[in-house]
């Protein structure tokens, strides 16, 4: 320990002794987590990733950043377009700062499409390195998305004027063991948040 007004010496900047400093500070006395969720465009992921904020800034006390899709692209990902190769970027620069929130001790809430397997896994690794990464497949069928049609994409796609738009003309790589998989086809938003918040009180996580 230091005692105030002394100066810091070399050793303490270490990275082992910063590692120790960090699992000794009050706020990451309590491991961080992070909801992924993927899915469709237009399957319910934001609406669904912003009632389900609600629920946990209701009730808990640690502090829940969101990166959300489109906001990720806005920021941390722009100038991003959706090649396999930048759509892998994005999630593995998403997946990277979700880590770093769960390091603190954190909740982070992603809503990407991440369409491929492998940029999830990666992502997924990136935040194990320090707390729990809930998969959270939002399978709303494609059927449904398309007749939603929120943003006019898919009329677009269909029509040629976008090209490899997710599950249309570009994959969309089915999560085959998420922790959860909820269908905003068959449940309305306020149920399927309920029912993430219920599997992560069973965790013990909220
Ligand atoms: S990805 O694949 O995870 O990197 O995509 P993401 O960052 O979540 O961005 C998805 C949103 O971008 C819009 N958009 C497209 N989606 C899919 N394919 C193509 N080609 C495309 N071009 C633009 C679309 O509005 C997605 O928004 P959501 O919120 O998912 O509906």
């Amino acid at each position: 320990r230091l005692h105030s007004g002394e100066a810091i010496p070399e050793w303490f900047t270490f990275p082992e002794v910063v590692d120790i400093l960090r699992e000794r500070h009050p706020a990451n006395a309590r491991q961080g987590y992070t909801l992924f969720f993927t899915g469709l465009s237009g399957s319910g992921k934001s609406t669904l990733a912003q009632a389900v904020l609600a629920r946990l800034l209701e009730t808990g006390s640690r502090p829940v950043t969101v990166l959300d899709g489109d906001e990720v692209r806005r920021h941390l990902s722009k100038g991003l377009g959706f090649s396999r190769e930048d759509r892998d970027a994005n999630i593995t620069r998403i997946g990277y700062v979700a880590s770093e929130v769960v390091r603190h001790g954190g909740i982070a809430i992603c809503a990407p499409i991440a369409p491929y397997a492998g940029a999830r896994a990666d992502a997924r690794q990136l935040v194990q390195a320090h707390g729990r990464f809930v998969e959270i497949h939002v399978s709303t069928p494609l059927e449904v998305c398309e007749a939603r049609d929120r943003k006019g994409l898919y009329a677009a796609a269909r029509a040629g004027k976008i090209k490899g738009f997710t599950g249309i003309d570009d994959p969309y790589e089915v999560p085959s063991s998420p922790e959860l998989r909820v269908d905003t086809s068959q449940l309305s938003v306020g149920e399927a948040a309920e029912r993430v918040v219920e599997w992560l009180r069973e965790q013990a996580l909220a």
